[in-house]
């Protein structure tokens, strides 16, 4: 199986390939590496912002970025400066955000399990909203509202008992999710009617996300016509489709543009009466596709008759999206980012596990060598943000780039943070 170039499609927007050589904002990506080291991460940073803009002209500024897809606080800055809000969903991405400068009041807290401190450091700094998502979380804040805190602004965690998947679209009879207040059984209209009644909390909306990676907009449309009349009777002033737009990661793929899926979402709600403001949480799709990982390739292992393994100096740290969901990516080297593709290897990690493979069959230049960069493209979300340190391996380091400039945000681990919370 031969691949010609690597679609331009799933590279960031700024990308170009000059002399076979790929470049990213003005950056040649592999004298980056010279400069930074590999694996790095290269975030395109008007890609993003573009994506940040489309997303709040399409949902008229009502649109929070999903921060659990990558943070840090360069992500934060940026993504308040494009005037989006943002959905922090522990203490940890609440931290980070209010670190980066965000005013608390774009914040919105959601969280399956929110602990009393992260309730408190909600309430403490007047975060925007908090989606509640437990009958346990109502008594905690009731609680902490009890000890003098402001009643926050609240929308309610419904699971509709829809699940929205890749391809196919899920209806499923038993709300089976640790999310949210089931519709089924009236669970959820309860919480929304106890909720109004207690002076604990003021009540704003309903918040529904219906899965991540989905590729057709109808699944949208086919779940906002069920949610629909629940939303309405609730006398919600907001409603929450959440995120999940999908991205093409391999060639052959296509996705769903930002605002064709804002177009479908508004035009649902108008066709179902709702007529409460319609706010939405990407996250994928403003930071997927803007990023590349650069990796140097340490090892080709040709089994006779078996395959061929070229093993890369990072793997499942930096990208476990394959081995928790055997996703595909493509590869392809940063020097002749155009090469014709005519060599199938397994691209490996380099962690004590038969598993770790970034890449199955994956089509790479014929004379690929020890000492190459070898580019993943569509790693920005996901990837760092699901990162670990798995046999001590270092997390990568993330630049920025843009118009011919590269910013360090994240620098690469240190041996010596490997050890700075081990007190022996
Ligand atoms: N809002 C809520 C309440 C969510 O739970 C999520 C994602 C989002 C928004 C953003 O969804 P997005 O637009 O990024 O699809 N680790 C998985 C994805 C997990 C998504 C979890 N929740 C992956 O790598 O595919």
């Amino acid at each position: 199986m031969t691949e010609q170039r690597i679609s331009q499609h799933l590279l960031p927007d700024s990308a170009s390939i000059l002399d076979g050589r790929l470049v990213i904002g003005g950056c040649d990506v592999e004298e980056l590496t010279r400069t930074y080291g590999t694996p790095l991460f290269v975030y395109d940073e008007d890609h993003i912002r573009a994506r940040c803009r489309e997303a709040v002209a399409a949902f008229d500024g009502k649109v929070a970025y999903a921060s659990k897809a990558f943070l840090c606080t360069a992500m934060a800055k940026l993504v308040h400066e494009e005037g989006m809000a943002i959905d922090v969903s522990t203490g940890g991405e609440l931290f980070v955000a209010l670190h980066a400068g965000v005013p608390p009041g774009s914040l919105v807290l959601h969280g399956n399990n929110k602990s009393e401190s992260e309730l408190t450091r909600a309430l403490e700094v007047n975060i925007g909203r908090i989606v509640v998502d437990s009958w346990d979380e109502i008594r905690r804040i009731e609680q902490l509202v009890e000890k003098g805190h402001d009643a926050p602004r609240v929308l309610i965690r419904v699971n509709p008992g829809i699940e929205a998947h890749t391809h196919e679209y899920l209806k499923t009879g038993v709300a089976d999710s640790k999310f949210g207040f089931p519709m089924a059984d009236g669970v959820a209209a309860d919480a929304i009617s106890y909720v109004r009644e207690s002076p604990s909390f003021v009540f704003l909306g309903v918040h529904a996300h219906i899965g991540s990676q989905v590729f057709d907009a109808k699944s949208y449309a086919m779940a906002i016509d069920a949610l629909a009349p629940f939303v309405v009777a609730s006398g919600a002033s907001e409603f929450s489709i959440g995120g999940g737009l999908g991205v093409a990661y391999v060639s052959g793929e296509s996705s769903v543009s930002i605002a064709d899926w804002a177009a479908v979402v508004k035009t649902s709600c108008l066709r179902n009466g709702i007529d409460a403001i319609v706010h939405a949480e990407p996250g994928r799709s403003i930071v997927a596709s803007s990023a590349v990982t650069a990796y140097t390739v340490g090892t080709v292992k040709t089994i006779p008759g078996v395959r061929t393994y070229v093993a890369v100096d990072g793997g499942m740290s930096d990208n476990p999206r394959p081995v928790l969901y055997g996703s595909g990516y493509e590869a392809f080297r940063a020097t002749d980012a155009d090469a014709e593709r005519s060599l199938t290897v397994h691209i490996v990690g380099k962690h004590c596990e038969s598993g770790d493979i970034i890449i199955r069959d994956a089509a790479v230049p014929a004379d690929l060598a020890v000492g190459d960069i070898l580019c993943t493209p569509v790693t920005g979300a996901y990837g760092h943000a699901m990162g670990s340190n798995y046999n001590k391996v270092l997390r990568p380091a993330v630049v920025f780039v843009a118009r011919g400039k590269a910013r360090l945000v994240i620098e690469r681990e240190s041996y010596s943070a490997l050890i700075s919370r081990d007190v022996g």
